[in-house]
């Protein structure tokens, strides 16, 4: 499935079945902007807080790589207007924003992006792609973070090297999404087992909430999510230095189980015409999603 989501023939395929929608509607919010504003609204009055994503990834096109930037800045704007940027940031990916392109393009894309968020009194995190753009990735938060420290990062524990980075994240006012990575890797730089996974994400997840940063907890994992509470509870954190965070779709009653004990949950939020990179991640992480999927396209 990993495979699948960089497949061009696949996608188009995929995209025209009649059958998709169904399946993407579990998983994306819609394909305008309205659509994300409406979720967030909606989760808003429940007591859960959003991230939004506008949908898109590795881009060539300089045109694209620019819609991307202004699409991220426009519902900026819009959170601003309604009110509701007190309960919902944005994520990015900065291959949508000109990673692959160029380091001046990316940075300026950033940065109007993030100037945006503290317009409208909101932050930005930077989603992490696959390992052969984490140096790029945290190379550009770190230079966001010298101009405006909330940019939050975020670290994928099947990576062997992230017990060092979150090591060197952990610091005052650090916002650290800590998860556990949705690429293909060779295991020359990732964990292959589930074991192994969870494992460093409970190390990692370990060392943000004996850090002075501010852990944010991504994952539906029932076992990292007790972890999670557990620490929370050990180091005695006050609920306004740390989050639990899971995505759209995916064990809602969960999510506002967590908000009843008294935790900041986000939920993200993807939204946009771009969904198919992200729709067949979601797919790989479970069997049967893909049997659903099988299933929504016989039936049609
Ligand atoms: P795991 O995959 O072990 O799942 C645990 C349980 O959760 C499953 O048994 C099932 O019940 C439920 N579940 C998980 N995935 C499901 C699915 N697709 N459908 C239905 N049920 C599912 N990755 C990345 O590489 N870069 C990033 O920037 C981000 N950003 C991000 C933000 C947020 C808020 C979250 C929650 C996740 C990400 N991810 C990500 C994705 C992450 O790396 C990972 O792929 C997924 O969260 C699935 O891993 P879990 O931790 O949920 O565990």
């Amino acid at each position: 499935m990993l495979g699948a989501s960089r497949s061009s023939r696949l996608k188009t395929a995929v995209t025209r079945a009649p059958g998709t929608r169904s399946v993407v509607a579990r998983f994306v919010a819609g394909e305008a902007e309205d659509d994300g504003v409406r979720v967030a609204r909606d989760l808003g009055r429940t007591g859960l807080r959003v991230s939004l994503d506008h949908l898109g990834e590795f881009t060539s096109d300089p045109a694209v790589v620019r819609e991307a930037t202004q699409a991220s800045v426009s519902m900026l704007r819009r959170l601003a207007a309604e009110g509701l940027a007190p309960i919902a940031e944005v994520s990015v990916k900065l291959t949508a924003l000109g990673l692959d392109l160029d380091r001046s393009m990316v940075l300026d894309n950033a940065w109007e992006v993030v100037s945006a968020a503290r317009q409208a009194g909101t932050t930005v995190t930077c989603d992490m792609e696959d390992s052969t753009r984490t140096d790029a990735t945290l190379d550009v938060v770190r230079e966001l973070r010298t101009e405006e420290p909330s940019v939050g990062a975020v670290l994928q524990a099947m990576l062997r090297r992230t017990e060092s980075d979150v090591r060197d994240l952990a610091y005052a006012g650090s916002r650290v999404r800590l998860c556990k990575g949705a690429y293909a890797e060779l295991s020359s730089v990732a964990f292959a087992s589930k074991a192994e996974v969870d494992a460093s994400y409970a190390r990692c997840l370990g060392i943000l909430m004996r850090g002075d940063g501010y852990p944010m907890v991504a994952t539906h994992d029932p076992r990292l999510v007790d972890l999670g509470e557990r620490l929370v509870k050990e180091h005695g954190r006050a609920a306004d230095t740390y989050e639990f965070q899971m995505l759209y779709g995916i064990r809602p009653e969960e999510q506002r189980a967590l908000a009843g004990r008294g935790h900041t949950v986000r939920v993200y939020v993807p939204y946009g015409k771009d969904w198919y990179g992200y729709l067949m991640r979601r797919l790989a992480e479970r069997p049967a999603n893909v049997a659903f999927f099988v299933r929504a396209l016989a039936t049609r």
